[in-house]
């Protein structure tokens, strides 16, 4: 049984059982793929912890993500793609954006967390947001969008420019793409004064992403993939989420990160289990850095939009 958490601190990271599996109608989406394959498509899976990881991120994304949705068009009657939604929050965010006038289709290579994200769409009383199961590189749609976005798909994607070139395809000529990414580099997860326990946090996780393939420097790469995608120049935008003190949840946000990536870590060999000791990482960096004084600067998120050439 899947169980989803909403924001909160290290107690609260368990919550209420979700709902069964539910049949959504689904126009003009090719075939999904088995099962083996979803298993290789995602870095960090989509175990329970990493779900709940998901949904305490989106607290502080997604501020940032609202503004990049409204600077780059998106109005209310609009019919929006959401490429690698996960548990929904970028589909439930444009939802509210483009009212029920418009429509959302959240797609994702992985159905079982699309549960997750029709319980909530459900739960927040959403009636114009749907989720389909397919592969990005394999999505094909009836009907052109008026835009098509992702948060955090393209580091995962494996190939960028083909995600966005697959992107571009399902929106209509002057329609929006837009997507924002990490920067996952040697700086990226920082500390003022430096802190050690967050200097070891940042290596952790993007030397274990750089082993694992990912895309680290997504978020400066973003406007060259834009033109090699055959798109106009796009608006580029840098914002990163801080916090500091003893009752900030970016403590429990950096955490998790490091649980869903805790495989990757020890099988690139970055550091053992018991260097990391994750279950009492959060709270060490509650008390270690928060007590100390110092900022802790989450990883910059790179916001990347243009329009489909007319
Ligand atoms: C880091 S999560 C981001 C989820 C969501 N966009 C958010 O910001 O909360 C990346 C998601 O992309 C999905 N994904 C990865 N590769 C994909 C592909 N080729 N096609 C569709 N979805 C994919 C994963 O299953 C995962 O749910």
């Amino acid at each position: 049984m899947r169980t989803y958490a909403t924001p909160g601190r290290e107690a609260s990271v368990r919550a209420p059982p979700v709902a069964p599996p539910q049949t959504r109608p689904h126009e003009g989406a090719q075939p999904v793929q088995t099962t083996t394959a979803h298993q290789h498509a995602y870095l960090l899976g989509h175990s329970d912890e990493e779900i709940n990881r998901l949904i305490l991120q989106s607290s502080f994304l997604n501020d940032l993500t609202r503004h990049m949705l409204v600077d780059a068009g998106l109005t209310p009657g609009m019919r929006v793609l959401d490429i690698g939604t996960g548990a929904g929050d970028v589909a439930l965010l444009a939802a509210e954006i483009v009212g029920a006038e418009g429509e959302v289709v959240g797609i994702d290579i992985n159905g079982e967390v699309l549960d997750i994200a029709r319980t909530r769409a459900d739960e927040a009383g959403l009636t114009n947001v749907r989720f389909i199961e397919t592969d990005l590189r394999a999505m094909a749609f009836v009907e052109a969008f008026d835009a098509a976005v992702g948060r955090l798909i393209l580091i995962h994607s494996g190939d960028p420019v083909a995600a966005l070139t697959a992107a571009a395809r399902t929106v209509r000529p002057g329609g929006i793409i837009a997507f924002q990414d990490f920067n996952l580099l040697e700086d990226s997860i920082r500390s003022y004064p430096p802190h050690p326990l967050v200097t070891v946090v940042n290596r952790w996780i993007c030397e274990s992403a750089a082993r694992a393939g990912l895309i680290c420097d997504i978020g400066y790469r973003l406007f060259s993939c834009f033109i090699a995608a055959g798109l106009p120049e796009p608006e580029l935008r840098c914002g990163s989420p801080m916090g500091c003190g003893t009752s900030w949840d970016g403590y429990v946000w950096a955490a998790e990160s490091v649980r869903s990536f805790l495989p990757a870590i020890t099988q690139t060999e970055v550091a053992t289990a018991e260097e990391v000791d994750i279950d009492s990482l959060a709270a060490r960096l509650r008390t270690e850095v928060g007590a100390s004084g110092s900022v802790l600067r989450a990883p910059d998120v790179i916001s990347a939009w243009t329009r489909k050439p007319l």
